[in-house]
């Protein structure tokens, strides 16, 4: 049943060529320059994505303007029908979509059913919510000068054609994040999965599609960012773009994207606060939690940990003892494997090797871990990290988390302050009043309170300032974000 759902996807070759989708038709691009996607896990070829050409996606981008406006003329009630299908098609293939995801990107397999299912979830609620989005109206007479005479009656609005870009960390889960909103609220999308992550967003769409988006409402194009991303990005014929990746991208995108809204989730590097009266078990327990999942390749990781002296002296021993316990290094088929598999390229992990032989060499100790094998990297602990090593400096994707020795909190807070990214932070503490207090100093998206970092549940905002993005998502915020508001104003002299 699952194989012939998802027939159309790729030729009968073993190692099979996948097809992008046009929005009525799974092809080949005319282009004869394709990219091999390899497991993380054992370099295995999966298959190889075609390479759109700049000419296809004009066609696509054109086609999608013409097939919009009869998406947007549907009830929201026939929209979310379509969605709450593709949640139910999601949880049907929900095994087989784990399994691909796991050897695409390396995700541990409880992490990776986890993102199935919450994608399922995701794109019901979006549907659910839709249909509470609604306009208001305002009366003239409430500004000086102006009798009742005029009535503005404002209503929400698609965007038009919207480029969701996807990141390969949640090829599934952050495409659905875009996908969904973009689509319940009468908008084209033009989709652009990452490559380690094309096959399952291929997977994701043919549902999509299966479900009832109609011709053209939905395109899937596929190659790498160097060879369609700004040429995506810069099209005249985009009217919106909702992106998942790193700052450095994301810096770039916007400065080519033009006069359009942008949604842009980048890097995180997110510290932990560990007060004096923290609960040493459970501030130590998140912290691995929030380290770890993923192999830390999550925006919403724990980077780094401030604190004074005698709390890290507190707390680290901890860290260290539930990493040894509750982290278990593997291939991220076995259920042994708990969130440690390896990173998604050699070279991702050769990066973040560099990066804690850099910091060791400029005094920090290595208290767990910091061995390399192929692009497995061992759950790591560094202590006695400084502010202005790069594996503090720069986000780095990888199990490493840092610890850093500060004199008091306001020098904490100086150095989350003047970070360059400004996603989440997290402070642990067992007075609620000053934690709250000291959330207010922090220049981020998001402070938690006696909990890891992270973006759900999916219906709270979410939101980095800095290089770690612009705008918010969350279920009822992207909705927003993927409409703008239409005044009518009517004119009715009494
Ligand atoms: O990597 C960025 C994701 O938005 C993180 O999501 O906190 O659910 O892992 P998560």
């Amino acid at each position: 049943m699952t194989a012939n759902f998802f027939d159309d996807l790729h030729d009968d070759n073993t190692p099979p060529t996948y097809r992008w989708f046009d929005g009525a038709k799974w092809k080949t691009s005319v282009n004869s320059h394709f990219i091999p996607v390899v497991s993380p896990i054992d370099h295995a070829t999966l298959g190889r994505i075609t390479v759109v050409t700049h000419g296809e996606i004009d066609t696509a981008i054109a086609n999608a303007h013409l097939a919009q406006a009869a998406w947007a003329d549907k009830t929201v009630m026939e929209r979310g029908k379509v969605l709450h299908l593709a949640a139910d098609w999601i949880r049907e293939h929900e095994s087989y979509l784990t399994t691909l995801l796991v050897s695409e990107i390396g995700k541990p397999t409880d992490e990776a059913k986890d993102e199935i299912l919450r994608s399922a979830d995701m794109i019901d609620y979006f549907a659910h919510e839709a249909l509470h989005m609604k306009g208001e109206q305002l009366p003239s007479d409430a500004f000086p000068g102006y009798d009742k005479s005029k009535i503005s009656i404002i209503e929400r609005v698609p965007l038009g054609v919207v480029l969701a870009i996807a990141p390969f960390n949640y090829p599934v889960n952050l495409s659905v994040s875009k996908l969904a909103p973009a689509l319940v609220t009468g908008n084209a999308v033009i989709y652009k999965p990452p490559t380690n992550g094309a096959i399952s967003g291929l997977h994701l769409t043919q549902i999509f599609r299966k479900a009832g988006v109609p011709d053209h409402v939905l395109v899937a194009v596929t190659g790498s960012g160097e060879d369609i991303g700004d040429y995506l990005v810069a099209h005249p014929g985009i009217d919106m773009i909702t992106f998942t990746g790193s700052s450095q991208i994301g810096k770039h995108a916007a400065g080519i994207a033009g006069m359009i809204p942008l949604l842009f989730e980048c890097g995180g590097n997110n510290p932990a606060l560990v007060l004096n009266d923290c609960n040493t078990e459970e501030t130590a327990l998140e912290i691995v939690k929030g380290a770890y999942s993923f192999a830390g390749q999550r925006c919403t990781a724990i980077k780094y940990v401030l604190g004074l002296s005698p709390d890290i002296e507190r707390i680290l021993p901890r860290v260290v003892e539930l990493t040894k316990q509750k982290i278990k290094m593997g291939d991220p088929r076995s259920p042994e494997t708990k969130s440690v598999g390896p990173l998604i390229t050699e070279s991702a992990a050769k990066e973040v090797e560099a990066r804690i032989l850099a910091a060791e060499r400029a005094g920090a100790k290595i208290m767990l871990g910091g061995v390399r094998r192929g692009n497995y990297i061992e759950p790591t602990i560094l202590d006695y990290a400084k502010p202005d090593m790069e594996i503090v400096r720069i986000e780095t994707f990888g199990p490493v988390v840092s610890f850093i020795r500060v004199k008091n909190m306001e020098e904490a807070v100086e150095i989350v302050n003047r970070s360059t990214y400004g996603l989440q932070a997290a402070i642990y503490t067992a007075d609620e009043g000053t934690g709250i207090r000291l959330a207010q100093k922090l220049h981020v998206g998001t402070v938690w309170i006696n909990s890891k970092p992270q973006r759900g549940p999916d219906h709270f905002p979410f939101l980095g300032i800095k290089g770690s993005g612009v705008g918010v998502q969350g279920i009822g915020y992207s909705l927003e974000a993927m409409t703008r508001l239409k005044p009518i104003v009517l004119n009715k002299p009494q």
